[in-house]
């Protein structure tokens, strides 16, 4: 038989110069693969006489098992060495002073939108939308605003192009969310229940008017919906969003699209020129609203013989500046970070009726 010695010798001198886990599993199958030499040797033990068999066996067991453990040492060698090359590579210096993020910040516009969504939300109204450029049907003819209609110039309309030989009236940028009243009511029918956030343009611009604004529209239409519920419903949410209780003024008014009309007041005062809302003899206006017009209804597609209801229009800037004691609306729309980062809210702190509208 070979001389076991000799072949101890080289494989372990192999695994020892083994540069890699590559090299180290040549090694292993060209000794103990299925056709390495010592797994063939032992396959020869089978020819062999008994006394002899049983000698040679066991020293060939015991040479498998020794390259075996040398080849598994060897490679776990190779691991641990790897690993404190990588540790001694790539390591962190965890007394550095950490990288500061800019964290951005909710804008009043969007906080007091979110509030009011959640407050009108709470109250079984769901959001509706619309475009902001409007068709002239929907901004002024289906509210009953026709064309000679001395509202048209109060809104101080922006217009979109048309080519000049075309004879249908031009598109505008929608002067206020109500046209979102007829796209619902067509949408849904009734009865139904929607607020309306979002953004609306006039030819305006000082210290309390900027040329875009946002609005929320309400609508609340059903079989018997009167005005004593708009005023509930009003009264309910003013006094949730000011966070304290609110009474209202109702002032007779006028709309094309509402019949009776009344623009709403709320109750504050003046003192050292800090303003308070839901005390003293003061009055606020700060909404339009009434009950909703037939002509209305029926060019929404719904029976003014069956349904009726209110609608509301409610200035979101404006009861920004209210609520947060912001003085000058043109700042809201400047992007000033210092601005922003003093008036803003923290993102995340979403605004709810149960966990609190603001913080
Ligand atoms: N659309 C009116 C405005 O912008 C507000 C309003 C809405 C009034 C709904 C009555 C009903 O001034």
């Amino acid at each position: 038989m070979v001389d076991l010695d000799a072949l101890r010798g080289k494989y372990l001198a192999n695994i020892a110069a083994a540069a890699d886990e590559a090299a180290l599993e040549e090694i292993r199958l060209a000794a103990l693969g299925k056709k390495g030499e010592i797994s063939l040797m032992m396959r020869e033990l089978g020819g062999m006489a008994p006394e002899a068999r049983q000698a040679a066996g066991a020293r060939l067991n015991v040479l498998k098992d020794e390259i075996d453990a040398a080849l598994r040492a060897r490679k776990a060698g190779m691991a641990d060495a790897a690993l404190d090359a990588r540790l001694a590579a790539e390591w962190l210096d965890v007394t550095l002073p950490g990288r500061p993020r800019r964290v951005g910040s909710i804008h009043p516009v969007s906080q007091v939108m979110d509030e009011v969504t959640a407050i009108f939300a709470d109250m079984g109204f769901a959001v509706a939308e619309g475009p902001q450029v409007e068709s002239d049907f929907f901004n002024f003819d289906a509210l009953n605003i026709a064309p000679e209609h001395p509202a048209r110039q109060e809104h101080d309309t922006f217009f979109m192009a048309r080519a000049a030989d075309d004879p249908r009236p031009p598109h505008v940028l929608r002067t206020h969310t109500s046209p979102v009243q007829i796209r619902a009511m067509q949408a849904q029918g009734a009865p139904i229940r929607v607020i309306a956030p979002g953004r609306v343009y006039r030819m305006d611009m000082d210290q309390t008017h900027a040329p875009m604004f946002h609005q929320i529209e309400g609508l609340a239409i059903g079989r018997d919906i009167s005005m004593a519920n708009l005023k509930w419903t009003l009264e309910e949410f003013f006094s949730a969003f000011f966070e304290t209780k609110v009474r209202t003024r109702f002032r007779a008014s006028h709309f094309p699209f509402t019949e009776p009309s009344a623009e709403v007041d709320i109750q504050c005062s003046w003192v050292n020129g800090q303003l308070r809302i839901g005390e003293g003899d003061g009055w606020l206006e700060v909404l339009g609203s009434g009950m909703v017009h037939p002509k209305v209804l029926a060019s929404a597609g719904v029976d003014p013989e069956q349904w009726q209801g209110f609608a509301f229009g409610i200035g979101i800037d404006r009861l920004a500046m209210l609520k947060y004691g912001i003085p000058d609306l043109r700042a809201f729309f400047e992007s000033d970070l210092r601005w922003l980062r003093h008036y803003g809210f923290a993102a995340g702190d979403v605004p709810t009726v149960h966990g609190g509208l603001s913080r």
